[in-house]
């Protein structure tokens, strides 16, 4: 095709580690007959975006359009897909099933065979004007024409993720102590989803004091500061020496899965989310008789149609965890605010793009 100005869009393309820019790419296109075409109305950007950014996702090579959230508008469709018109209102989820692989079928959506975490990590992201989106049945969720782009979009990766492999996997119950390493927008998100299971007490562990107090304001009952390296040891204090029942993992580092398997209890879960670019010890010569599971987790986005639900209803109010809004010309400002997070007291930077 040739390639003239209007086969073209703006999007914003990663160039290797600590390289980005905002450049003219070719609109995508239909590829295969279960494909839509979404223009974007809303973006954002994901703590994984930091870390692919840093080089941790190797799986990202160069000239790749990142983003896997977003809500937008269908523009094309294959000829397959059943349940969308052109001009309807979607969530994209960050997560592409094709419904029909031994994965899919036990509801392990991210491990799909012919899917999984594609956009913007193996193939072209949702952070441009357009994305093709496959599968599209599976992964675009219908929304209301009125319906709140900032509050949905929240929901295309870290309220499922928080959910999912942080309050889901670490079995909240009532009555718990949940411990929550990091306090950026996933660790937000689990914090907000843990409430739903009635846990007597939440810690929130950051080195961030502006996202502790979000934290605080969001329902946590103490919170620590840890850039003193006594994390730990102020936990402890605060459980009586007993640890806690739920540790979630939602930064990525050794540092913080080591706080997540000192404050365990015996008994206790200890639920990793965050994306680790290096390997962290597992310190089984403390933990081998302590009766804790430890699980990783990819979100499946199996808990994303619920969770619309809460949305809309008012049960859940997902657009407090948005801080700044740009637009995609200013999308490097963007990353540099979301990356300066404690500098620029951020949560989610959400990007629009008015029709
Ligand atoms: N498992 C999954 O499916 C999945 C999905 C989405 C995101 N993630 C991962 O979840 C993690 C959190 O995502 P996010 O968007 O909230 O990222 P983010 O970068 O905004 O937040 C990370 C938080 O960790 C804090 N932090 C950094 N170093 C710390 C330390 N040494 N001690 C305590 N806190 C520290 C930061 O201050 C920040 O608040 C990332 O690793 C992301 O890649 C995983
Ligand atoms: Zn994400
Ligand atoms: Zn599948």
């Amino acid at each position: 095709m040739k390639n003239t100005e209007n086969n073209l869009m703006k999007a914003l393309v990663f160039h290797g580690t600590g390289n980005l820019a905002l450049e003219d790419k070719q609109k995508p296109t239909i590829k295969q007959s279960t494909d839509a075409i979404v223009r974007i109305t809303t973006t954002t950007i994901c703590g994984t975006d930091l870390h692919i950014l840093k080089g941790d996702v190797p799986r990202v090579t160069d000239g790749r359009i990142l983003g896997h959230e977003g809500v937008g508008i269908i523009g094309e469709l294959g000829s397959e897909v059943l349940g969308l018109k052109v001009g309807d209102k979607v969530l994209i989820s960050l997560i592409t099933s094709c419904g029909k692989c031994s994965f899919c079928k036990k509801a392990m959506y991210s491990h799909c065979l012919n899917g999984g975490w594609l956009l913007g990590n193996s193939i072209d992201g949702t952070q441009a004007e357009y994305v093709r989106i496959p599968y599209a049945d599976n992964g675009l969720y219908l929304l209301p024409p009125d319906a709140d782009d900032e509050a949905i979009v929240m929901l295309s990766c870290i309220l499922p993720t928080g959910l999912e492999c942080g309050t889901l996997q670490g079995k909240v119950k009532p009555g718990d102590i949940v411990a929550i390493v990091g306090a950026g927008p996933v660790g937000l998100a689990a914090l907000l989803t843990t409430q739903l299971y009635s846990p007597a007490e939440i810690v929130m562990i950051d080195i961030d004091d502006n996202r502790l107090e979000v934290a605080r304001s969001f329902g946590a009952t103490q919170v620590v500061n840890s850039s003193d390296g006594k994390a730990t040891e102020q936990v402890m204090a605060l459980t009586h020496a007993a640890g806690v029942d739920v540790a979630i993992e939602a930064v990525g580092l050794s540092a913080t899965f080591d706080i997540c398997q000192e404050i365990i209890a015996p008994g206790g879960h200890i639920a990793n989310v965050g994306v680790h670019g290096k390997s962290a010890e597992l310190h089984l010569e403390k933990l081998w008789a302590s009766n804790i599971t430890l699980t990783t987790h990819l979100v499946d986005g199996g808990t994303t149609a619920m969770l619309l639900r809460m949305v809309r209803s008012g049960r859940l109010d997902s657009k407090k965890l948005v801080s700044h809004r740009f637009g995609l010309p200013e999308i490097m400002k963007a990353y540099n605010t979301f990356g300066n997070a404690a500098m620029e007291h951020a949560l989610k930077v959400v990007i629009n793009l008015p029709a």
